[in-house]
């Protein structure tokens, strides 16, 4: 399985295909393998990259960072350029859709195409800010177990498949405590990026569950219509994590994505 050294520090990456880069950043407490099934599905038609971020899955640890939107987006930055990816495709969802807006407002001519699934443009209002930092005691206190099991509740949509309750459960187990507390922080301190949609470049697509809580359809909604050229798509049976609830109309969407963004 490939690592890549970038500036000093070695990320883990799952590649699947040939073709132009897509690149698929995952969302928190999460890992590369929220992607398996669109590395799977997406092949034939890109060179399909899952990177485990910063701190994440097989990636490097972190101790005491904030792991900020921009750290990361600077990070992918770094592993497009050893994979000698002028352009990708890039695929957000949730925190992993804060990161690659950071990306577009900074990198955007980088950009062939933009996903944004299951995310939201603006900050933390403060009674989100409120949440994290209670999160961080809860983690601090009671461990990544605990927090683990509160995930499992929030995330998925009402009838989860067996399938996506164990591969949520064992992203979120697996993550080390100090990525779980960078995270919350860096999420709580991330600006409104609301501005930069107006801004892309590039085919987009917005998609979401139509039973996400936690970024619900009337947010992508706004995004999509903020977004100069983008399709929403309203993915039917599905709660926060679209790609393991519904992964073949999410490889349909991203599929007509990459139509619309040529090679
Ligand atoms: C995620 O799925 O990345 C998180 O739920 C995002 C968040 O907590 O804002």
């Amino acid at each position: 399985m490939p690592h890549v050294d970038v500036e000093g520090r070695l990320f883990h990456y799952r590649e699947r295909g040939t073709g132009p880069v897509a690149l698929f950043v995952h969302g928190f407490p999460l890992d590369a393998t929220l992607w398996l099934d669109q590395l799977a599905g997406l092949a034939e038609r890109r060179r399909c990259v899952a990177v485990d971020l910063r701190g994440s899955g097989l990636s490097a640890p972190v101790a005491g960072e904030p792991l900020t939107m921009e750290r990361h987006a600077a990070d992918l930055a770094g592993l497009l350029d050893r994979l000698e990816a002028a352009q990708a495709d890039l695929i957000g969802l949730s925190m992993g859709g804060y990161i690659a807006l950071a990306f577009a407002e900074r990198f955007g001519h980088r950009l062939r195409s933009l996903a944004l699934a299951d995310t939201r443009s603006g900050a933390d209002s403060d009674e989100g800010k409120a949440g994290r930092d209670a999160a961080i005691e809860r983690v601090l206190a009671g461990g990544r177990a605990a927090f683990a099991e509160t995930m499992l509740g929030a995330l998925l949509g009402p009838h989860p498949t067996p399938e996506a309750r164990a591969r949520l459960r064992t992203m979120a187990e697996t993550t080390p405590y100090e990525t779980i507390i960078g995270a919350l922080a860096g999420m709580r301190d991330r600006p409104d990026r609301t501005a930069v949609l107006a801004t892309v470049p590039v085919p987009a697509a917005v998609i979401v569950g139509a039973d996400d809580t936690v970024t619900p359809p009337a947010v992508a909604e706004e995004m999509a219509a903020a977004l100069p050229d983008a399709t929403l798509h309203v993915i039917a049976g599905s709660g926060h994590l679209t790609p393991i609830e519904q992964p073949d109309a999410v490889n349909e969407a991203l599929g007509a994505l990459f139509d619309r963004a040529g090679a």
